[in-house]
């Protein structure tokens, strides 16, 4: 078993005119590369805090995320943006596609931050697409395509820069049931056939059942 993320002591704390939230409490655990791990609890309670500071999109107030033998919190910009650039793919609810690309140029998005040339843009893009089930809506705006197929183009933009870990947060909470079922199977092969970590947000305990790890949050704290 390789530790793909090993989170120690983990705290964030947002200052506010009105005081501070403790949105995260002295949070420890270890993620393997193979896990598919699920993260439930109360609105509130700290999901969308843990998964921006894993994958390194706001600074932790206190504690480590050791990821390749590197600390995330104390980690400068440069390296926090290397980070998210090479490592990790993020899904969210809302599927947050730019409404005025096509599905493919969304895609396209995190390869051209790596600096790939056009060609292997598109080339690279064209073929998740594909793998996503969407050969066919690849010059799709956002606005003609369905909410399941929508949330399909989000996933291909996070697996585009075959990423070691996706952060999903609640990528069913927008979906019906059955549009549900195809999005968890589907980051359920990605996990398993390609050796991707996820990490995903639910509150749905048909979407948590997927986790072979499950981590419960409550009141910015770990929960067993
Ligand atoms: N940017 C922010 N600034 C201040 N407080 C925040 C911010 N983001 C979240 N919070 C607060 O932190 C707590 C946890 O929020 P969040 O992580 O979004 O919870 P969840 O995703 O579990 O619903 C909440 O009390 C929320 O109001
Ligand atoms: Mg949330």
């Amino acid at each position: 078993m390789t530790t793909i993320l090993n989170v120690q002591n983990l705290a964030k704390t947002y200052r506010m005119r009105e005081g501070m939230v403790h949105a995260l409490n002295d949070i420890s655990f270890s993620i393997n590369k193979s896990d598919f791990v699920s993260i439930t609890g109360p609105s509130g309670s700290g999901e969308t805090t843990l998964l921006m500071a894993l994958s390194g999109l706001i600074r932790p107030t206190s504690g480590e995320i050791i990821f390749e033998n590197n600390n995330l919190v104390t980690a400068s910009d440069k390296e926090l943006a290397g980070y998210r650039k090479k490592h990790v793919g993020f899904v969210m609810q809302n599927f947050s596609l730019i409404p005025y690309m096509t599905a493919i140029q969304n895609v396209m998005i995190p390869l051209g931050l790596n600096g790939h040339s056009e060609r292997e843009q598109k080339q690279l893009s064209a073929s998740v697409l594909e793998l996503v089930g969407l050969g066919n809506r690849k010059s799709h705006y956002p606005r003609e395509l369905s909410a399941g197929q929508q949330q399909r183009v989000a996933i291909a933009r996070a697996l585009v820069n075959k990423p070691d870990i996706i952060f999903a947060d609640e990528p069913t909470g927008n979906l019906d049931p059955s549009l549900s079922t195809g999005i968890l199977e589907f980051l359920q092969k990605v996990n398993r056939e390609f050796n991707i970590t996820i990490m995903m947000v639910t509150h749905s305990p048909q979407a948590a059942n997927y986790g072979d790890v499950k981590i419960r949050l409550d009141e910015g704290r770990l929960c067993n």
